[in-house]
């Protein structure tokens, strides 16, 4: 089959593999449909380099037909129109039935230290075949798939693997009051889907952060107040412009859907000099002991957010010597809540919006639909943020 694969740093290619098969009674192929690029997908074509291996099949965010599946999966059949969460859990361990299949006890990839393996998403998460391909094995196949009726485009449901279920974590874990106020910081896929759920349900102001015109425009349009970073001449000025919009206190919560790979403003940037010196760039053990973030999203969070407030956070930090401000965290009370999303933990609640009346606006979500041939394209168009690129689907 084809399948995109990953070869260095900025570097996929469409090559042919084996296809899969059947390992584990537990197992499924799926026929993928439609499978997303993500925010996440970014981090494996820069910067967390040292965890990949040459050949590495990305992707993670895949919809599909069932084309054949194990003695074990007694719910599915070939035929079905399924989607499938990027965290791989058996559903029925402690942690499974507590709501955090991101923990699962029965995959945990404890051989690196690390919760339940992803597709397609470094040896750190168990170098799982990833689902930008024609053809996905899918473990745990008894619990992870979520079967979607037949009829609307795959749009409509395709966000469930990932968009969805993490924008609706990050404004549950923000714990936003009924009509309070939430910021978010950055608006790519992940941070436009959490103003929307957020406007859902129920928040009562909802402000957008990024520094991409279009980006800013697409949720604009949907009634946030945005704020575009570049016209501040730093950090400071723009929590000072949020505050002001808050009765001088600062948002109840921020959810901050940039991660590892912030922009910062030239003050930022500086500020982070301590970071810069850190031994960013050497690789393999040393990098996941010594690495550090670039923080700039996440001090602006601390500033930004009110005392007593939540900082929620999705976009995806990797560094094991981030410096902190504990100082201020510990003296705003501020509760900070993260982790990857439990998709299955939020699908039941997310399934019902997914009607022909599109509250979310899942339908017009992708800016760009894709074949898997062009996805080197697509990996650099969206790292670049260039020809109004926010969602790419890509189409086997
Ligand atoms: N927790 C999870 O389960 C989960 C799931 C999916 C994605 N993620 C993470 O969420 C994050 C966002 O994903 P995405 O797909 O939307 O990616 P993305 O890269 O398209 O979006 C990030 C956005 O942040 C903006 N940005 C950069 N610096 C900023 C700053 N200082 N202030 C405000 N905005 C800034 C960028 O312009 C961009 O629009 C990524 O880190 C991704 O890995 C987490
Ligand atoms: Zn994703
Ligand atoms: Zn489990």
């Amino acid at each position: 089959m084809r399948a995109v694969t990953w070869q260095g740093k900025r570097d996929v290619r469409v090559e042919n593999v084996p296809d899969p098969r059947i390992e584990e009674p537990t197992d499924a192929i799926i026929r993928i449909t439609s499978s997303g690029l993500c925010g996440s997908d970014l981090h494996l074509y820069e910067v967390l380099t040292p965890f990949m291996t040459p050949g590495d099949i990305l992707g993670h965010e895949p919809m599909g037909i069932v084309e054949e599946v194990g003695a074990g999966v007694p719910d599915l059949q070939a035929g079905d129109r399924v989607v499938v969460p990027f965290q791989i859990a058996c559903g029925d361990c402690w942690m499974c039935l507590t709501g955090l299949p991101t923990q699962c006890e029965t995959t945990q990839v404890t051989s690196e230290g690390m919760g339940a393996p992803l597709f397609g998403y470094t040896r750190l998460y168990g170098a799982v075949p990833g689902a930008q391909a024609e053809y996905l094995r899918v473990p745990q196949a008894q619990f992870g798939p979520i079967k979607i009726p037949e009829g609307p485009a795959d749009d409509r449901f395709v966000y469930l693997s990932d968009v969805l279920p993490t924008a609706w974590q990050a404004v549950k874990y923000a714990d936003v009051p009924k009509g309070g106020s939430v910021a978010v910081l950055g608006l790519g896929p992940i941070g436009d889907m959490a103003c929307r759920v957020a406007q859902l349900q129920g928040a009562g102001q909802v402000f957008g952060v990024d520094l991409v015109p279009e980006r800013l425009k697409r949720v604009r349009d949907r009634g946030v107040e945005t704020y575009d970073l570049r016209s501040f001449d730093d950090e400071k000025e723009l929590v000072a412009a949020i505050r002001d919009a808050t009765d001088g206190r600062g948002p109840d919560a921020v959810i901050d859907a940039v991660g590892t790979e912030a922009h910062g403003s030239a003050a930022a940037k500086l500020a982070q000099s301590a970071a810069a010196i850190m031994p960013r760039k050497i690789s393999g053990p040393f990098a996941e002991r010594f690495s550090v973030d670039r923080l700039a999203a996440l001090y602006t969070a601390i500033d930004l957010v009110r005392r007593g407030g939540t900082i929620s956070l999705s976009g995806v930090y990797g560094g094991m010597a981030d410096p902190i401000p504990l100082l201020t965290l510990f003296d705003k009370q501020i509760q900070l809540r993260m982790g990857q999303a439990n998709v299955r933990r939020w699908a039941d609640e997310i399934l019902p919006y997914l009607t022909d009346e599109d509250p979310l606006g899942v339908d017009e979500f992708a800016t760009h639909r894709v074949p898997l041939s062009d996805a080197p394209h697509a990996y650099e168009m969206f790292q670049r943020k260039q020809e109004g690129a926010i969602k790419v689907l890509m189409k086997p």
